[in-house]
């Protein structure tokens, strides 16, 4: 890795708000390899000398790819763990060994298992002790760390409250190791794992702040956007014990590895402009202009010369103003991107709407990881597909059983058994194996048919609602989603083929998909791949030179207007269409937002449009009841 001393003096500007040295990635992977090398040699050098090495490590989905790369290093190249010492940051608690979801079963899992590591050597906070021996056990293990040198290299996560280790907010900058309790954000974050939010333990032993600074090298891992706002406020914000990572800015040799994504919220990346010349064009023009006017609060045609130039946009007027030029051209482009018209509009001209008018009407397919991400997404917008005389397919990816709740498939059991045999599920046996089930048990056959087929039910019954018939629906079940747990297989071909399958039955005009990389598990990630790659498989069909790609996002997170191509108005009664279509969907009606206590996924659904709505008409756009958005995926062909 990078040095900062190494750096020219005009990257050492664009980093002026960074106060910790941050390496930026391409991709999850070759942030995790270039991690994994520094660790390797760190191993050899220190076997060279006849020194233990002592790694601090951490769990969770940051570090698997790096864990990975070593298990690779150990089977391959050779690379021994005979001088490894290791120090894990924590354990939940009470937790035995043996769980699915201990932070034991995870490290043998990933590592242990695979290396040639001796059991003496490694230490994870034990989640099996008597409460009234942890504090013992705490002080016993930064009694271990010391006796063993001290931690050489220490890795770590974030979680989204900032914390490091389990150090949750408020924690304080010497804390040692202790028993703690979970915040509201990392349990709901927890949740997927542990099938429900009720399941997740409330405490956890962890390693201390004090303890974590005390190791001599530090590198913090952070992939995806659902990390890019803790990792600017951790990175560029003030030290704070509301954010515990913003601590590191105090140790001497830490360096933060992320991805794009991750990395995207940092001011180089987000308003490059106040670090950088930049060179101008209409995106860039388009994005400082709004974050202006966000800035301001002030409407676009009401930014002056005085407005640019007093926010480190002196440049921008000087070679694109004045003010009412840049103002009139950023205006008409978010103007031209509004249409109520998503299919395009026949017999119009289009050359200044986002779609064609013909050929009229479209063959639409959308495509929706989960059943009820298209509903919640673009429920206003398929509805008007339809009612404008398109010809809208609907394909679900996966079936979603994973989040139906056990008592919703008695409710709906009692009504089959009583009703139909149809599928001959034992009834009998169903109940049983709900009953007995316990905590971290996967689900037998017969009730994952179950769940998959009540998603399947509420999902035909929303189509049905918006006048899309039986035949235009397809259930594709992609085999990567069916592994009973939270954490899914791999993309294989079969998924592949199943997208290409599809699009060939359709061969649309239009695609809608999800778009967002920032779901909690990964699998609209994986449904997106799983179209990048089908693509790549039918690539030199003809029907794709008529077809163009419209991106939404998943509830977790809106687009930012300054990259929209497409903005969909949506009145009050499609609202209320929409959220009846949202509502068909009744195994997830409990389904709360991330993080939050009291705001159901629907709720937020709907309120995130209504807020889009907002943004516009601030922007001194019309002012419409709620509004979904679209990017264009331009395929390379
Ligand atoms: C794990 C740990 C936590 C995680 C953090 C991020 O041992 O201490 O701080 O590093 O919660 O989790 P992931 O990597 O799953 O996003």
């Amino acid at each position: 890795m990078m040095n900062e001393k190494k750096l020219e003096v005009k990257e050492r500007l664009e980093r002026k708000y960074e106060k910790l040295f941050t390496e930026v990635y391409e991709t999850p992977e070759l942030g995790s390899k270039k991690t994994a090398e520094i660790i390797a040699d760190l191993i050899r050098e220190k076997n060279k000398n006849g020194e233990t090495c002592v790694l601090g490590l951490a769990t969770g989905s940051s570090p698997i790819g790096v864990y990975r790369e070593l298990v690779r290093m150990h089977k391959e190249e050779g690379l021994s763990f005979k001088n490894v010492i290791t120090f894990n940051l924590d354990e939940y608690y009470p937790m035995p060994k043996e769980h699915v979801q201990s932070y034991w079963y995870f490290m043998h899992e990933h590592l242990f298992d695979h290396i040639d590591i001796l059991p003496e050597n490694i230490h994870i906070p034990d989640g099996t002790i008597p409460e009234n021996k942890v504090f013992d056990f705490c002080q016993d293990y930064e009694n271990a760390i010391q006796e063993a040198g001290g931690i050489d290299l220490q890795i770590l996560g974030i979680g989204r409250t900032g914390h490091i280790g389990f150090n949750e907010p408020g924690s304080g900058m010497d804390s040692p190791t202790r028993m703690v309790t979970l915040d509201s954000l990392t349990i709901a974050d927890a949740a997927g794992d542990f099938q429900s939010e009720e399941n997740v333990p409330r405490k956890a032993i962890t390693m201390g702040v004090g303890t974590i600074m005390t190791a001599r090298r530090i590198i913090l891992l952070a992939w995806g956007e659902k990390k890019a706002a803790i990792i600017q406020k951790a990175i560029e914000g003030p030290v704070l014990d509301s954010v515990p990572a913003t601590y590191l800015q105090k140790h001497p040799d830490t360096v933060i590895v992320l991805d794009k994504e991750a990395a995207a919220e940092l001011t180089r990346f987000k308003t490059p402009w106040l670090v950088r010349q930049v060179t101008w064009n209409d995106k860039l023009i388009r994005k400082a202009t709004l974050w202006l006017c966000d800035k301001l609060n002030k409407p676009i045609l009401k930014l002056t010369n005085r407005d640019y130039n007093d926010n480190s946009l002196g440049d921008l007027v000087v070679k694109n103003g004045p003010a009412y030029d840049i103002n009139l051209k950023v205006f008409n482009m978010l103007q031209k991107s509004i249409t109520g018209w998503p299919g395009g509009k026949p017999n119009a001209d289009d050359t200044q709407r986002p779609e064609r008018a013909l050929p009229y009407p479209k063959r639409v397919l959308v495509f929706s990881p989960h059943p009820d991400d298209d509903m919640l997404a673009m429920g206003g917008t398929i509805n008007r597909l339809v009612e404008q005389g398109h010809e809208v397919y609907v394909a679900y990816q996966t079936s979603g059983n994973i989040a139906v709740a056990d008592d919703v498939v008695i409710r709906f059991l009692y009504v089959a058994e009583n009703i139909a045999k149809e599928h001959a599920i034992d009834a009998r046996k169903v109940y049983r194996a709900i009953e007995n089930k316990k905590q971290g048990d996967i689900d037998i056959p017969e009730v994952r048919q179950l769940k998959t087929l009540i998603r399947e039910a509420e999902a035909r019954s929303a189509c049905h609602f918006l006048n899309i018939p039986d035949d235009h629906i397809f259930f594709l079940k992609m085999p990567f989603y069916e592994t009973g747990t939270i954490k899914k297989a791999s993309l294989g071909q079969k998924d592949v083929d199943l997208m290409v399958e599809a699009m060939r039955k359709v061969k649309p005009h239009q695609i809608y998909t999800a778009g967002d990389l920032t779901d909690p598990h990964g699998t609209h990630r994986k449904c997106f791949n799983s179209l990048v790659q089908a693509l790549e498989k039918i690539k030199t069909d003809n029907w794709l030179n008529e077809c163009r790609i419209w991106l939404y996002h998943g509830t977790w997170k809106e687009w930012e207007i300054a990259d929209v191509d497409m903005a969909v108005p949506v009145s009050p009664e499609e609202l209320k269409k929409k959220r009846s279509a949202i509502f068909r969907h009744s195994s997830q009606k409990e389904m709360m937002f991330p993080g939050s206590e009291d705001v159901e996924i629907w709720r937020y659904a709907i309120e995130r449009n209504r807020e889009t709505a907002k943004k516009y008409d601030r922007f001194g756009m019309a002012e419409y009841e709620a509004i979904e958005l679209f990017v264009e995926y331009v395929l390379n062909r």
